[in-house]
């Protein structure tokens, strides 16, 4: 039986771990409270400890507008802590399984980008999870980097969809950019694709969202209908879309941020259901969590 030092057990991703990775292994999951990410010393010991064969770093500094102002708090999770696990997991011969972003790119591209496109973050997460990538590229040889993106799910943290959810039960009308694309991906989807790499011990760096592009207006637009389809409270009547200069932000988020899942659909032999299939599905399942 496998042992999995599992790490963001309270995040969107990290929730959903705990119930795909049963079937790989026994997890040992650690929350903030059993192991801050910002003490080096704190990752080595209880790694060498543990000696698991699988550590899966599901946790990060995920504020992106909040990281402008705490570059180094940011750097010390998504940049340093990734590289001293990168390392212990090498002294152990374990695999390190690690989580990261869309945001490591510019969004300047007009298709879909690729394991191999360079990438040039334009904010401070961005390049904190560059700076995790690099750490564990260079210091792991059994790893697995995926790049993820939009993430929404019924547990962990707050996303778009429950925003958008309690936005649109309080107005009538509300305003969404329409001039960024992606495509939102269900945290459920993340945590089974990471299982079935792990299953099928294919290592390196992958590209996994849901299929299908939109903009936050598109999504905004599709969880509104699905939601009163499901009896959601709702008073929103109208959504506007407006460009992102007229939503202005602490940090600069690409453009396009669409991830080709071509190398992941040939690895596993399956493509990655629709966005708009598995966000129908997370809203069922959110209803009955708080029904
Ligand atoms: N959310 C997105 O849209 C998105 C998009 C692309 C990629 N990603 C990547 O996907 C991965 C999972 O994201 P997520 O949405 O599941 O994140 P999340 O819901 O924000 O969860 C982050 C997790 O990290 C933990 N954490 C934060 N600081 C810590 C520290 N100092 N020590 C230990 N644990 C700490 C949090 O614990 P607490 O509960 O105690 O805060 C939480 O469990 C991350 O690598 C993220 O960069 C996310």
């Amino acid at each position: 039986m496998k042992k999995i030092l599992l790490t963001g057990v309270t995040g969107q991703v990290g929730q959903e771990l705990q119930k795909t990775l049963v079937s790989i292994g026994e997890i040992v999951s650690v929350n903030r409270q059993d192991l801050d990410l910002t003490k080096p010393e704190l990752i080595r010991s209880a790694i060498a400890e543990l000696k698991p064969d699988i550590i899966v770093n599901a946790a990060a500094y995920t504020a992106v507008d909040k990281a402008e102002n705490e570059p180094k708090l940011a750097t010390a999770i998504n940049g340093v802590a990734p590289t001293i696990m990168a390392e212990s997991a090498q002294k152990l011969g374990a695999t390190l399984v690690h989580i990261s972003t869309d945001y490591v790119f510019n969004g300047q591209n007009h298709l879909p980008y690729t394991e191999e496109d360079l990438p040039d973050p334009l904010g401070v997460y961005g390049k904190s999870k560059f700076m995790g990538e690099q750490g564990v590229r260079n210091n792991c040889d059994n790893y697995i980097i995926l790049r993820t993106a939009w993430v929404y799910g019924s547990r962990g943290h707050g996303n778009f969809v429950k925003t958008m959810l309690r936005l649109g039960a309080e107005r009538e009308q509300l305003r969404i950019v329409a001039d960024q694309i992606g495509s939102p991906t269900w945290s459920y989807d993340i945590a089974e694709h990471i299982t079935q790499l792990l299953a099928n011990s294919a290592m390196g760096t992958y590209h996994f969202t849901n299929s299908g592009v939109a903009s936050w207006y598109d999504f905004a637009v599709a969880i509104f209908s699905e939601a009163q389809q499901l009896g959601f409270p709702l008073a929103i009547k109208e959504t506007i879309p407006i460009t992102t200069a007229e939503y202005p932000t602490p940090a600069q988020r690409p453009a396009y941020s669409v991830l080709s899942k071509v190398k992941i659909s040939q690895t596993l032999g399956n493509y990655p259901p629709h966005w708009y299939q598995s966000l129908k599905t997370m809203l069922a399942e959110w209803r009955s969590i708080i029904l």
